[in-house]
């Protein structure tokens, strides 16, 4: 039951979430992150730090957005881990300023 990252997370990046993770199992696209699934231990104190709702456990996806649990595992082994926030993306400098 690993937690997932939907595609609220598109285009935003706030990468809050990657400083609480105690296991680093955040992973970095061009305009998004996943979390990989057989590395994240379900402690759940990501979940509150997103701005953009983004994160949730893979029992609360929404019915529109289950194709993010393949994404996230699919993109997980593809794309570079990341461990120390950076700037957000302009869409969600707007959003929070
Ligand atoms: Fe990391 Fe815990 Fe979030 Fe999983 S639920 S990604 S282990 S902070
Ligand atoms: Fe994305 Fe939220 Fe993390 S917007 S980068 S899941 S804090």
């Amino acid at each position: 039951m690993p937690y997932v990252i939907t595609n609220l997370c598109v285009d935003c990046k706030d990468t809050s979430c990657v400083e609480v993770c105690p296991v680093d199992c955040f992973y970095e696209g061009n305009n998004r992150l996943v979390i990989a699934p057989d590395e994240c231990i379900d402690c759940g104190v990501c979940e509150p730090e997103c701005p953009a709702g983004a994160i949730l456990p893979d029992y609360g996806i929404p019915a529109d957005q289950l194709d993010s649990i393949e994404y996230n595992r699919t993109y997980a082994q593809q794309w570079t881990n990341i461990t120390r926030r950076k700037e957000a993306l302009p869409k969600c400098q707007k959003l929070w300023e």
